[in-house]
């Protein structure tokens, strides 16, 4: 299974890509039950980071989110879907684990030379955010993206939140998102220090994710990633100044200046 889709503006790719390129998706075969979204081009990176992407409903059909997918790719990002197109059923946190032992295994060679595997972040919308939560053991994840999500009982939040001390940016929905009250609790929880974001943009729990580009989600996530993941200081002023806010976001944060540009977390 291939698909290809363009998103328009390739151009010249550059180390720290500035404008997004061409971005596809595709099965493995050495990945069952997983999709991988990447640039087309990728010899034109150094130092690709990855996200490991878990679906809302934990859904096991790896387009549920596929503008903004392809949007995380083709700012020089390989993510790594859970589930296949237009798979039926669920998916499971283990699946997330097997991505990472997946890109773990094949950085550094072949279509994956250029990829940097100890640059990996764990995210995921609504039930897929709790994948990414239940990595919080796995020393391999460097950073999260909660998106309209957070742990479901306060007990999860106590125990899990402490455990993160890599940066963890939060992407909700406002007040009538049914994961607001999770989410800024969690965000709440996390230990001092750690480089933490919250942003609501009032649009409820299905966020912008369909939207050409996956919306202001997609600007938002891509940005993130970015800085995370690959020191790249351009995006910094979203978070740090008021660019979120220009977007629509209303936003809290902690600790920002430990995510300082120049190194990857
Ligand atoms: C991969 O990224 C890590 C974390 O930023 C960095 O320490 C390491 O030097 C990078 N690896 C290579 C081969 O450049």
């Amino acid at each position: 299974m291939f698909s290809k889709i363009f998103l328009g503006l390739a151009g010249a790719a550059t180390v720290l890509a500035q404008q997004p390129v061409e971005s596809l998706y595709e099965v493995d075969a050495s990945l069952p039950g997983h999709t991988i979204y990447r640039p087309s081009d990728m010899s034109s990176f150094e130092q690709m980071p990855v996200v490991v992407w878990g679906n809302g409903a934990c859904s096991a059909d790896s387009l549920s989110h596929v503008n903004f997918n392809l949007e995380v790719a083709a700012w020089g990002i390989v993510l790594i879907s859970q589930g296949t197109p237009g798979q039926q059923g669920s998916t499971t946190p283990d699946m997330m684990k097997q991505a990472i032992d997946w890109i773990s295994t094949n950085a550094g060679t072949g279509n994956y030379a250029n990829v940097n595997a100890s640059r990996i972040a764990a995210a995921g919308m609504s039930c897929g955010g709790t994948e990414a939560y239940a990595m919080v053991d796995d020393p391999r994840v460097s950073a999260y993206g909660i998106f309209n999500s957070g742990n479901l009982d306060p007990a999860q939040t106590t125990s899990i939140m402490p455990q993160i001390n890599v940066p963890i940016f939060f992407f909700l929905g406002g007040p009538s998102d049914i994961a607001y009250e999770n989410g800024m609790r969690d965000y709440a929880a996390v230990n001092q220090g750690v480089p933490t974001w919250v942003g609501n943009l009032p649009v409820g729990h299905g966020g912008t994710y369909g939207d050409p580009r996956g919306g202001k989600f997609g600007t938002a996530a891509q940005q993130f990633f970015r800085w995370a993941l690959r020191a790249d200081s351009s995006v910094n002023s979203f978070f740090t100044d008021r660019g979120a806010q220009a977007d629509g976001w209303t936003v809290e944060s902690k600790s920002l200046e430990n995510l300082s540009p120049g190194e990857p977390w």
